[in-house]
């Protein structure tokens, strides 16, 4: 059970909202600019220090007041909830903080509230630039491999600092090489781990897709590339790329350029799926992730749905609803109508659920 209670201030047309959640299925509807999507960017707030939707996160800040603020009782598995806050000023530092304690590291806000995302922006995974995908697959070699998150954090602050070399007039390759030997060594623990995550992925993504009911005659592929060629090293790789590297002023090779490409019959899927088709992919590498992360971790995590029905029709919208009832996960879902999300809530079975009605800011639970 993640989040029992959520308290929010000043984000976006949210003035002061608070709510107890279920710990299951948490359901929103209301009409466009009610504030459904705020509520999701809140709880992303918390879970990642940032907004998924702007970069700049002062767009966020409800116009006119000086901060906003989110604030969480996360329950854990030993039974005492964790206290989650994060205060966003206009001006100056944001604090987050875990009990009381100041936080400074985004990765201890994700490891305490494990967060999945499916929205609008999600077809970037498809249609968009290779670094969105593999963001979507190190969720989960992040999340189930805890050497990771450091081995990252190394590996991105090698490359700026090998970046920084090649943006100079004058290098050589001799002040390159210990950059490169870092690289190496990071680059290669950085994908065995992906390798260790990605057949549980490919075979659990197999067991969806035929849920998915696309055509017959369309093979999903999914492929890995590392990011630099098969067959070398990382050094060797760096070596041969160095005059392409110079050129282009940044490091061409290495785990930061790696690929999970999503192919049908050959042909990139965004061009061949259907915008429904598209979304129900996409839900179905998040729910695979989930469940993977569900059977190794056994820890809670959070889904949001934000507009679910949008794009999918009822066969569609059933296809997951079922993944939704094999999730052990507290889910988020927002949508227009309420209808939509009655439906919905009568397909989840037994199950904890709760709606709530979202007018003009103001969020407020129906037959509580
Ligand atoms: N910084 C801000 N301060 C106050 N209100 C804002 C701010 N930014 C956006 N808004 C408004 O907040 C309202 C809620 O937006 P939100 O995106 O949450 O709506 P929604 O319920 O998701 O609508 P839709 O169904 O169209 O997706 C909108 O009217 C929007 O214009
Ligand atoms: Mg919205």
């Amino acid at each position: 059970m993640p989040i029992t209670q959520l308290k929010i201030n000043g984000v976006r047309n949210l003035t002061n909202v608070e709510l107890e959640l279920s710990e299951g299925f948490n359901f929103f509807y209301g009409e466009n600019g009610s504030g459904k999507t705020s509520l999701l960017e809140a709880i992303s707030l918390l879970a990642h220090g940032r907004s998924f939707r702007t970069v700049n996160y002062r767009q966020l800040i409800q116009h006119e007041q000086p901060h906003m603020s989110v604030f969480a009782e996360v329950a854990q598995q030993s039974g005492i909830a964790s206290k989650v806050g994060v205060l966003r000023p206009q001006r100056g530092q944001s604090t987050f903080k875990i009990d009381g304690s100041p936080v400074y590291s985004s990765a201890s806000l994700a490891s305490l509230l494990p967060l999945q995302v499916i929205n609008s922006k999600s077809f970037d995974l498809l249609d968009g630039p290779r670094k969105v995908r593999r963001g979507m697959f190190d969720w989960l070699v992040f999340h189930v491999k805890h050497e990771f998150s450091v081995l990252w954090r190394d590996y991105t602050k090698a490359v700026k600092q090998r970046n920084s070399l090649l943006r100079r007039d004058k290098i050589s390759g001799y002040e390159l090489a210990p950059w490169d030997i870092e690289l190496n060594r990071l680059g290669i623990s950085i994908d065995a781990l992906r390798q260790e995550c990605l057949q549980p992925f490919l075979d659990k993504v197999d067991t969806l897709i035929p849920d998915i009911n696309l055509p017959k005659e369309y093979r999903v592929d999914i492929e890995y590339q590392r990011g630099w060629t098969e067959g070398q090293t990382l050094s060797e790789a760096l070596t041969e790329s160095y005059a392409k590297d110079r050129k282009y002023g940044y490091t061409t090779c290495g785990a930061h350029k790696s690929e999970l490409k999503v192919l049908i019959n050959k042909q990139a899927a965004a061009e061949v799926l259907s915008r429904g088709q598209q979304k129900s992919l996409i839900a179905a590498f998040m729910f695979a992730e989930l469940q993977i992360f569900q059977q190794l971790m056994n820890k809670p995590s959070v889904l949001l749905i934000d507009d679910l029905p949008a794009e999918l029709d009822q066969q569609h919208i059933q296809c997951l609803a079922n993944w939704l009832l094999d999730l052990d996960t507290q889910v988020f879902v927002t949508g227009i109508y309420a209808e939509d999300m009655d439906r919905l809530k009568n397909k989840m079975n037994n199950k904890p659920c709760k709606v709530f009605h979202v007018k003009h800011g103001e969020i407020n639970e129906c037959n509580p």
